[in-house]
């Protein structure tokens, strides 16, 4: 899709007119009516602005794609549940050490098609869960409405997304390799400081072993933690579950194995 076409879609879908975007934006409205129309293109230096208003990412606006959002759209597009639709074990750790007595608010950081955070919805949490791929919200939608439930998916890439209320019960699983060491500090410590107190964290992380080969033809857009590195962001928490397992995997068709650290840890 072309920028043009972009701008007047998410335009049109937030009921603005051409002049009314073309007012907030401080041009003219020809000048919109010229980008919609393909004529010409908006300055480099107009698009942040434009995203904010249009609600959308640069990225989105210019057509980019990460390799790994087109990775994981592709895989989203069959109607399967690619990660089939059973809860992850730190669900039931969840359940067992916070029994939905009230509502407590959860939030699933890169939660692919859903299956968690829809399970968590339909026993009393109420759930909030973000990702990158739109294929795969779109899914989770179409399960929670399957499953009479509501979850409050959002799309967002954990790179820049910043929490600015407050959760019970934060839950990821397979996400954080896709974050750059260098934004670890910054991200965890906004996670830990936006729960609540004697709220949990349910997590794990894709860790390296020497004795386990990097998985053929991914390219150097992963990170695996180091091992152990996950348990000691928490020293200050108090940890509830830690684990570290080597599991077989066929994803891609190739079987390889990969090395996980699972923790859940709860706020003191
Ligand atoms: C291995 S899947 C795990 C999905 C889900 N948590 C589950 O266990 O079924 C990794 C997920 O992380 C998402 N992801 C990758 N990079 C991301 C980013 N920068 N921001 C948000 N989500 C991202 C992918 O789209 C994908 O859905």
């Amino acid at each position: 899709m072309s920028i043009g076409t972009t701008i007047a879609k998410k335009r049109k879908a937030l009921g603005f007119t051409q002049k009314e975007l073309a007012d907030r934006l401080k041009v003219s409205f020809q000048a919109i009516s010229k980008w919609e129309k393909g004529i010409s293109n908006p300055d480099v230096e107009l698009l942040p602005a434009l995203a904010e208003i249009l609600g959308t990412t640069v990225d989105a606006l210019v057509g980019y794609r990460s390799p790994i959002l087109a990775d994981y759209e592709e895989r989203y597009q069959n109607s399967d549940y690619y990660w089939g639709i059973e809860p992850n074990r730190l669900c039931y750790d969840i359940m067992r050490l916070r029994p939905p007595v009230k509502p407590y608010r959860v939030l699933d950081i890169g939660c692919g098609e859903g299956k968690d955070a829809v399970f968590l919805a339909r026993n009393g949490y109420q759930v909030s869960a973000m990702d990158i791929a739109e294929k795969g919200l779109e899914k989770g939608r179409i399960l929670a409405e399957k499953c009479n439930t509501y979850v409050d998916f959002f799309k967002a890439d954990i790179a820049d997304y910043r929490l600015t209320k407050k959760y019970d019960i934060i839950f990821s699983s397979g996400v954080f390799h896709f974050l750059r060491p260098e934004l670890r500090d910054d991200i965890f410590e906004n996670l830990k400081k936006n729960t609540s107190e004697g709220g949990l964290h349910a997590m794990n992380v894709f860790v390296s072993k020497p004795y386990v080969k990097r998985v053929p033809g991914k390219k150097g857009d992963r990170f695996e933690w180091k091992s152990g590195e996950l348990f000691m962001r928490y020293h200050d928490w108090h940890m509830c579950r830690i684990d570290e397992e080597l599991f077989d995997c066929n994803s891609g068709g190739i079987p390889h194995q990969h090395c996980m650290d699972i923790m859940v840890a709860e706020k003191r």
